[in-house]
């Protein structure tokens, strides 16, 4: 294996979120609520599989073990497939995961686990269905709850999902969520509405910190568990009476950043240090071949030197990112 990647915090960086498309079909309020429009890139078309590969497997070379496929919504991709399957075919890699918006599951996943993905988690902001078309702006939750069902069906153990918490929409919706985990084996991770560049009141109307629940759930006998070293940044709780889990992602809690094992590659190929704030560096000009591939691992462990420690989120300073489907939320 080549030098391990590592920052000057000695994080290492285990972890690639890999965006294969900017393109969503859904208009999530807290993301897309005009819905998607091309950004009018001339002749920037989205990553190859030949590109995904060289790319992957140079974070493989450098110690790399977890890809995350993701957009937008990834599984538009015609060629989703041949793409978890260039993945999970690289040696070295040994967790392949995606997020989705669930829309295409029930028919695809089978497919998706045939091929090599190992890990899903789908985006379900409510288990009421008007509430849900109205955060989402797609009438689709039946498809998504069946989807859900369809992932356990062909063999997954578990499936993690995604609830953006929003105050006056979602935030009641504990018990309800509790309720439906209680005998399902679902990692719920609620996830604090992040502010990016084009959300302007949104934030500041529905903004809701993930405190409250903690404090639910402890009062209620739940209990943290403790982090596994390659653990991410969620707080994750247990309780003795239920399968599920629940996952808490607090991206404005002090020590956040501090456990920061993951780096982005957006979908037009370039290296993001982090979900906010930085411009990326383009990496495409070194997916051409095979030839270039230690010229690749020497420019992304380079740059890694200037990762910063922390975000900028306190001060609401959210970085140049317009929206998370333009560099893989
Ligand atoms: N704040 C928090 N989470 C977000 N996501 C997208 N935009 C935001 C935001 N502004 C997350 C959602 C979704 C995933 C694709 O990205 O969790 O499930
Ligand atoms: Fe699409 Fe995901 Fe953004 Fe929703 S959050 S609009 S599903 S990319």
């Amino acid at each position: 294996m080549a030098q391990q990647f590592e920052d000057k915090f000695n994080r290492k960086f285990y972890y690639l979120r890999l965006s294969v498309t900017d393109v969503c079909n859904f208009k999530c309020t807290y993301c897309l609520p005009d819905g998607y429009k091309p950004s009018g890139q001339k002749n920037s078309s989205f990553l190859t599989v030949p590109e995904v590969k060289r790319v992957v497997s140079a974070f493989a070379e450098c110690g790399t073990s977890k890809v995350r496929i993701t957009g937008g919504e990834p599984s538009l991709r015609k060629d989703f497939i041949d793409i978890i399957d260039t993945v999970s075919s690289t040696s070295g890699i040994q967790k392949v995961a995606t997020t989705t918006n669930g829309y295409r599951m029930e028919k695809q996943v089978a497919d998706w686990k045939q091929a090599g993905l190992t890990h899903i988690n789908v985006s379900l902001d409510s288990l009421d269905p008007r509430m849900f078309h109205q955060i989402t702006g797609e009438n689709k939750f039946t498809q998504v709850m069946a989807g859900i069902d369809r992932a356990f069906e062909v063999g997954y153990e578990q499936v993690k999902v995604n609830v953006v918490l929003m105050k006056d929409l979602n935030s009641q919706e504990l018990p309800n969520f509790l309720n439906w985990i209680k005998d399902r084996p679902i990692q719920l991770r609620f996830i604090e509405l992040m502010q990016t560049g084009e959300m302007d009141d949104l934030f500041h109307k529905h903004h809701v910190s993930g405190v409250a629940i903690r404090n639910q759930l402890i009062a209620n006998g739940w209990i943290l568990k403790v982090r596994a070293v390659n653990d991410g940044p969620a707080q994750v709780f247990v309780h003795p009476d239920y399968q599920g889990e629940i996952g808490l992602i607090m991206p404005y809690e002090k020590s956040f950043c501090e456990s920061c094992n993951r780096l982005r590659v957006s979908a037009r190929g370039k290296l993001h240090m982090c979900l906010f704030g930085d411009h990326g560096v383009e990496l495409r000009d070194l997916l051409q071949n095979d030839l270039q591939q230690n010229a690749l691992m020497e420019r992304i462990s380079q740059q890694l030197q200037n990762k910063s420690q922390s975000h900028f989120l306190h001060d609401g300073n959210s970085g140049i990112t317009p929206h998370l489907a333009s560099i893989g939320g």
